[in-house]
């Protein structure tokens, strides 16, 4: 769910079916997709851009559009499991995940500020926090930072294998966070996508610092990167159909060019590969057909 400081919906060009939403209808959304049988929502701000700094403060703001739409989701659907992405990127100038600097992300720097963002997240509500900005040795912080404030039963979704995809086009339009990177690309910290070894890993360092569930992401082309995972660690592991995938398959579907059910086929072959839960904007239309 993207959610907007506007009233009502704006559609999202690059993704069919699927619009940026003002807190005052967000309610209504929810409660359509809990009475589907939905039982958890990812959750993305688009930023205003007067909002945007170097250092992406107004990630950690108690007040700021997330935190105030997660208080609001939770008074009135308490079991509605809401995931929250830890990264800057919604709130930096410059769109990058993390403090930027020289060509390069500036790790440490950068996770001083995921773990303010991780604790108004937890605090505001959220039942799972999703680090998807792939800082070295973020997961073992934000543990210990929850730990130590008594947060003790948020759960990390630790976007363990993050590959430095072309997939994501669409939700960077969709977050107004491409005309702000440009022509940067995210290789410095996201994974390439030439090797799968470093997938497993990264997964081993985040189990290891405390991560309760993985995530490989895009998903259909890397289905042997799930497999292989779960194989090997036997851990919740999640897959995220990404922007560009949903964007794909629904624009072919909507051109006429495929039919409807390739939807459901390409989720189950997430499924086939090993995945526990997929995250996925058709989740809607899906949970409907199901
Ligand atoms: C930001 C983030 C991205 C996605 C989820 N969290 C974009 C990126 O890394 O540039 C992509 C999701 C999608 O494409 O659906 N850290």
């Amino acid at each position: 769910i993207f959610i907007k400081d506007i009233s009502g919906f704006e559609k999202i060009e690059s993704m069919p079916g699927i619009s940026r939403i003002g807190l005052d209808v967000l309610m209504d959304e929810i409660k359509e997709i809990y009475d589907l049988g939905i039982k958890s929502i990812a959750i993305f701000p688009v930023v205003d851009g007067s909002k945007k700094d170097e250092k992406g403060n107004e990630s950690y703001n108690e007040s700021n559009l997330v935190c105030t739409a997660i208080r609001d989701i939770k008074k009135n659907f308490p079991d509605m499991v809401i995931i929250a992405d830890v990264a800057l990127d919604p709130y930096t100038s410059h769109g990058h995940d993390g403090i930027y600097h020289d060509n390069y992300v500036l790790n440490d720097e950068t996770i001083e500020i995921l773990i303010k963002q991780s604790l108004s997240l937890a605090k505001a509500g959220a039942d799972i926090l999703a680090p998807s900005d792939m800082m070295d040795g973020r997961v073992g912080l934000i543990r210990n930072a929850l730990e130590n404030n008594n947060y003790k039963n948020t759960i990390i979704l630790s976007y363990a294998a993050k590959f430095s995809s072309g997939f994501y086009g669409p939700f960077r339009n969709a977050v107004n966070s491409a005309s702000n990177l440009g022509d940067n690309s995210k290789s410095t910290y996201q994974m390439d996508y030439a090797n799968s070894d470093e997938a497993l890993h990264e997964v081993a360092l985040d189990i290891k610092e405390g991560a309760d569930i993985v995530m490989v992401k895009p998903g259909m082309p890397y289905l042997d990167i799930i497999f292989r995972i779960k194989e090997v660690f036997k851990i919740p592991t999640f897959a995220y159909q990404v922007s560009g995938e949903y964007a794909m398959i629904s624009q072919a579907i909507s051109n006429g060019l495929l039919d409807k059910k390739v939807m459901l086929e390409s989720l189950l072959s997430l499924k086939r590969a090993g995945a526990d839960a997929i995250l996925t904007y058709a989740a809607k239309e899906i949970s409907k057909e199901l």
